[in-house]
């Protein structure tokens, strides 16, 4: 077989989120058939980073005070704790706001434009008066023009699911600050995808090759259009100050929109790995590199656009090779549905890591679901334990379980030798007569994991079988079978052994501990030859194998239901602090003391000592004050009802008292990730903001 060389991607993940077990379906599927090409001994360099620039990244940064370059860098080390921790190994995982990812982006920019492929024209879109910005679709909200629903985003309404424009919105307004956005026009790059040669090439790479699956082939041609057809409109790849990201040579105040430099960052990151390592980048990026590499991207279903038009098109036309294939999946729903916070299931991959949860538990999991179709796929809950419990503790870890402990007290550790080997070996030969290990390997090349795991667990299955039928446990009591025990129980460590090379590229961590217990090199992917038998694939006659040590715990249900409670996020949490107008006759009545909780009720809440650092009036709103609170290790943002009680002015620089662990709640003005604690009716000159006692400092509890 010849070594193949191949650049692998998975989507690089924004720099503003946390990875949850939907982004896990991507990075596992990519992580597995990226570990099976190495174990065959071809070269794979895999490579991802964080997609860091935008305006959500932006504006994330500045709620919490801290620079974006300091956001993306807390955010990558979260990204990559829990990338290692699912054992997703990355050769390199790195930034789009890198020099490399900016060199390429100013690259490829400008021979696009020598090729004449950019454009400029000026564009009317919604503005924030107040923030003095251009207001992405996401940041407008307002009226659903169809339904009336209100507070829905400026593209499509949660409510109806009708899809419109931001200025099609009822009553609009900023989600940044409340204002009521203006429209105002300004000018715009784009590329020209409308251009003959875009169309012309993307109608044979994306339609006719075989770059894509057929779904997403389909789905293209709809897109495309026939030739004579003008489909495919010209892409804005401009954005105006204040932006973050690469700053467009030329055009000062103008930035490259987040996603022309988001796929661009594959590259970024992979120069960067190339000068650590020596690797020839040109080798996987020129053209005529096309015919020697191989470029493969996985992707999820919602970014073909991106990557299967603008990307290639991108790349094409400023010479450079085009992948070799994208591998899109589908979407994860949870016990049938979507994902969600308010049921618990919408699942961080640190909670889970956190909960004490095996990862490759979930590894297995979404292999054994896994194919090479845009299908979505269902993490269900009690078929995650009932799957895991049998196929991977009951089917394949209990034959080391059974065996191991009779050949270390019994046989001093050493697998059969001589005669007793040579018998062994004619059983697995004559058992697995005809069974090829190929159909898995074109299984996991494929794809079509779950196909390879249906194979490998048949082969458990006929494993646990044979040795269900030897029954060394029964034969362990007879003194005068110590032969056929030994046989018994090194046949069993034997088929544990050759199962764990096809388990290997998803049960990386357990595969590493088993490679110990048996005390073997690092195991690769089983070459067998047409006129080979399986027993050659065996360890060696007389092989010593190393005591046997606990190797998967089985999946307890409470662990879950742990797992779902640390998730769920009530939706009915108190607005932030709600101008308490009783009537008058309640002014000065003391309310009876309310119902009596216990400490543990009161521990719940995490109070703590914030600092006022900048305090507002928010336009439009009657009652409320925007207040930035600084609590040691973030900042906050908390609209408070204490405007008819202070002057802003008043509040900066003071210290006051926090519930730091609210649910935070989406208002009309923007988000309130808390509530300060205050006194009183809420007259004016009745409400009192509490105040901790000199020395106090940002951050510390308040118990
Ligand atoms: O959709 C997303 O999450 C994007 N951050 C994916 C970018 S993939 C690539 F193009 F960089
Ligand atoms: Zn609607």
């Amino acid at each position: 077989m010849s070594k193949r060389k191949i650049l692998v991607t998975s989507a690089l993940p924004y720099a503003n989120g946390s990875i949850h077990l939907g982004h896990l379906v991507e990075y596992i599927q990519t992580d597995i058939w990226v570990r099976f090409q190495k174990m065959r001994g071809h070269t794979v360099h895999y490579v991802c980073a964080d997609d860091t620039h935008g305006t959500p990244i932006m504006l994330r940064a500045e709620k919490e005070g801290i620079t974006p370059e300091a956001l993306i860098a807390r955010v990558h080390a979260e990204h990559f704790g829990d990338f290692t921790g699912f054992h997703i190994q990355f050769d390199n995982y790195y930034s789009t706001h890198s020099p490399e990812t900016r060199h390429f982006s100013e690259d490829i920019y400008g021979k696009l434009k020598i090729a004449g492929l950019i454009g400029i024209r000026g564009i009317e879109q919604l503005y924030d008066p107040i923030k003095n910005m251009f207001l992405p679709d996401r940041f407008v909200k307002g009226e659903c023009p169809k339904c009336g629903a209100k507070d829905q985003y400026g593209d499509s309404c949660e409510v109806c699911g009708a899809a419109y424009a931001p200025t099609e919105l009822k009553n609009p307004y900023s989600a940044v600050s409340g204002a009521k956005p203006i429209s105002k026009s300004s000018e715009h790059y784009f590329f020209s995808l409308s251009d003959v040669r875009c169309a012309d090439f993307l109608r044979q790479w994306a339609c006719e090759g075989d770059h894509l699956q057929p779904e997403a082939a389909n789905k293209m041609r709809e897109w495309v259009g026939e030739a004579g057809e003008n489909k495919l409109s010209d892409w804005d790849i401009s954005r105006d100050a204040p932006y973050f990201g690469f700053e467009i040579p030329g055009a000062p105040g103008k930035y490259f929109y987040v996603w022309l430099d988001a796929p661009i960052g594959y590259m970024g990151s992979f120069k960067n790995l190339c000068e650590r390592e020596n690797i020839v980048f040109d080798e996987f990026w020129q053209p005529q590199s096309q015919s020697s590499t191989e470029l493969y991207h996985f992707i999820g279903k919602d970014i073909l656009y991106f990557h299967a038009l603008f990307w290639p098109a991108m790349l094409k036309n400023a010479g450079y090779r085009t992948p070799t294939k994208i591998f899109a999946h589908g979407f994860l729903t949870v016990n049938g549905e979507k994902m969600s916070k308010s049921r618990g299931t919408f699942i961080t991959a640190e909670s889970y890591l956190k909960q004490g949860l095996n990862p490759e538990w979930l590894r297995y999991y979404y292999a054994a679901k896994l194919n090479s179709t845009l299908e979505d796929i269902d993490l269900n809950l009690d078929d995650f334990i009932a799957r895991v419990n049998s196929d991977l503790i009951g089917k394949f870890i209990n034959i080391a379980s059974r065996c191991a402990g009779f050949i270390t007290k019994r046989f001093d550790g050493r697998l059969a030798a001589g005669e007793q080997y040579q018998a062994l070996q004619a059983m697995v030969d004559e058992h697995f007569l005809g069974w090829r290990p190929d159909a898995i390997e074109q299984a996991f090349e494929e794809r079509e994991f779950s196909a390879a795991i249906r194979q490998i667990m048949k082969f458990a299955d006929e494993a646990n079988e044979m040795i269900h039928h030897l029954a060394p446990w029964e034969i362990a009591r007879n003194p005068e079978r110590t032969d056929d025990l030994h046989r018994a129980c090194s046949l069993g460590i034997q088929l544990f052994y050759l199962l764990a090379r096809y388990l290997k590229p998803i049960l990386p961590g357990t595969v590493q501990q088993i490679e110990i217990f048996l005390n073997c090199e690092s195991l690769t992917w089983p070459q067998l030859r047409a006129d080979q038998p399986v027993s050659s694939l065996l360890l060696p006659a007389g092989h010593a194998i190393n005591a046997y040590q606990h190797l998967m715990m089985r999946i307890d249900t409470k662990q879950i239901d742990a797992l779902i409670a640390a998730n769920t996020q009530s939706l009915s949490a108190v607005p932030p602090q709600s101008p308490v107008r009783h009537a008058e006759k309640q002014q000065h009545a003391i309310a009876p003391v309310a119902e009596t909780i216990s400490i543990d009720d009161f521990s719940k809440i995490d109070l703590r000592v914030a600092k006022i650092v900048n305090a507002e009036h928010v336009p439009g709103a009657e009652k409320l004050l925007k207040l930035t609170l600084d609590i040691g290790n973030e900042q906050r943002t908390v609209f408070a009802g204490i405007k008819s009680a202070y002057d802003p002015e008043q509040l900066k620089g003071r210290l006051t008292v926090m519930v730091a662990n609210l649910a935070p709640r989406q208002m009309k003005f923007g988000l309130s990730e808390g509530m300060v604690l205050a006194a009183g009716g809420g007259n004016p000159g009745e409400l009192f903001i509490l105040s901790p006692d000199s020395g106090a400092q940002p951050g510390m509890r308040v118990k």
